[in-house]
């Protein structure tokens, strides 16, 4: 059986991975600890501060970062980033959707027509119409792999989450879709439900709730370097729960 310790060890060198909303919360320790173990990484998101703490962190482990501040509601702009992209890398061994975010959780009954639109484009458009845009250079790999984040919503009818829930608990379809729609190549498709951790997402989501017993983003990360590296090549189409996967509770 694997320690905890092994289970942080995924090679990663040489690999090319884009992370989405790398500019804090977990897409920026996955970002860090990928490029950490090897890995170049691009790092995407909008605050200019927290892609260059991103990018800090990166060469200061000896790793590489380009980052990219990006806004991903502006779908106009997708083309432009992969013509960007297209000739400056050879190709994407991983593509990681940590994007996401959330003003408040708020009853159907009163949520305005932008919030719900607005949950749904950064959590279900834009990881879907970033993985099309971003195909060709997953096509390239010798082997890659695409990760969207869900979360507890998965398996529990939760109120008040509105179309944040609604879109995370689309994504283990929006998986097995692409999965079943590729069959057979060598990149592929799964999620990953990382738990409650301690993020700002966090923070705006419970801000009543005593944090001091939910993890960090550096505990669950592990997980996604996982999903990333040839130790889960056989994985296609599925779902990782992080914390049973890292043996954590459950009950937080
Ligand atoms: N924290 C939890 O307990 C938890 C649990 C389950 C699932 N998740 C999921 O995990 C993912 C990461 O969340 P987190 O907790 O790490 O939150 P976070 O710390 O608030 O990070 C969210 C990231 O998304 C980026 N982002 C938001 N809107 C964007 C936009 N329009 N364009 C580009 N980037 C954008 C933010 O960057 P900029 O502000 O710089 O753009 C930031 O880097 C989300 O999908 C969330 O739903 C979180």
């Amino acid at each position: 059986m694997d320690t905890t310790q092994d289970k942080a060890q995924s090679n990663l060198d040489q690999r090319i991975i884009m992370v989405t909303g790398a500019s804090s919360g977990l897409g920026q320790q996955v970002a860090i600890q990928a490029g950490a173990q090897g890995a170049s990484i691009i790092a995407l998101g909008r605050s200019e501060d927290g892609l260059e703490h991103t990018r800090e962190r990166i060469e200061a482990s000896g790793g590489r970062c380009l980052y990219v501040p990006f806004d991903l509601l502006k779908f106009e702009d997708y083309g432009k980033l992969f013509l960007a992209l297209k000739d400056q890398i050879p190709h994407l061994d991983g593509l990681v959707h940590c994007a996401g975010s959330l003003d408040r959780c708020v009853p159907m009954q009163y949520i305005k027509v932008n919030d719900f639109r607005k949950m749904l484009d950064i959590h279900l458009t834009a990881p879907n119409m970033l993985t099309q845009s971003m195909l060709p250079l997953l096509r390239r790999a010798e082997s890659a792999s695409v990760i969207f984040t869900t979360c507890d919503m998965i398996n529990e009818d939760q109120n008040n989450w509105h179309a944040y829930g609604f879109a995370k608990r689309a994504m283990n379809y929006v998986a097995s879709m692409w999965q079943g729609e590729h069959p057979d190549k060598p990149y592929r498709f799964n999620t990953i439900n990382p738990g409650r951790v301690r993020t700002e997402l966090f923070r705006r989501a419970f801000a009543g709730l005593l944090a001091t017993k939910i993890p960090l983003p550096a505990e669950v990360v592990p997980a996604y370097l996982h999903l990333l590296s040839d130790d889960s090549k056989d994985m296609r189409g599925q779902h990782l729960d992080a914390r049973a996967w890292l043996g954590l509770s459950c009950d937080i």
